[in-house]
């Protein structure tokens, strides 16, 4: 390579590697800013995928989150066991950012 070769080659290095970092760091971004979180797109999703089969219906004594209604009641109490205590659910499998969709979605009002 010639002195312009090694120039031209750095310098399509440096945009692969800063193409890379952008989308980390656009990753990142979304990751830390859920920005307007619905119970129907959101929420149900990681409900039926952590919560269940415990609060989707089968247990009667247990709250069920499938319906909207149920989990705005208990918005605070979820954010509780999820976010701030970790108890729920039972068997702790839940990504940290499943959890912090969660607590978003309860912060930012608990919308529908
Ligand atoms: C394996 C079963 C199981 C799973 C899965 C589970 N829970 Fe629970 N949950 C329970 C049991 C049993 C109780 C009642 C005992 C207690 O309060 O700890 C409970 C209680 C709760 C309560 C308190 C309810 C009340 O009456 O005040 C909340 C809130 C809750 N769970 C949220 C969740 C959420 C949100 C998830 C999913 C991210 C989840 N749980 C997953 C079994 C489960």
């Amino acid at each position: 390579m010639n002195k312009e070769e090694r120039l031209g080659f750095l310098i399509a290095i440096s945009l692969v590697l800063l193409a890379i970092g952008g989308v980390v760091v656009f990753k990142d971004a979304r990751l830390a800013n859920n920005e307007d979180l619905s119970f129907a797109e959101d929420i149900k999703p990681l409900i039926i995928k952590r919560c269940a089969p415990c609060h989707t219906g089968s247990y009667r004594m247990l709250p069920n989150f499938i319906k909207y209604k149920k989990a705005f009641m208990y918005r605070s109490s979820i954010r509780e066991r999820v976010w701030v205590l970790r108890t729920m659910p039972l068997s702790g499998k839940m990504e940290e950012s499943e959890r912090k969709t969660i607590k978003d979605w309860v912060d930012q009002g608990g919308k529908k």
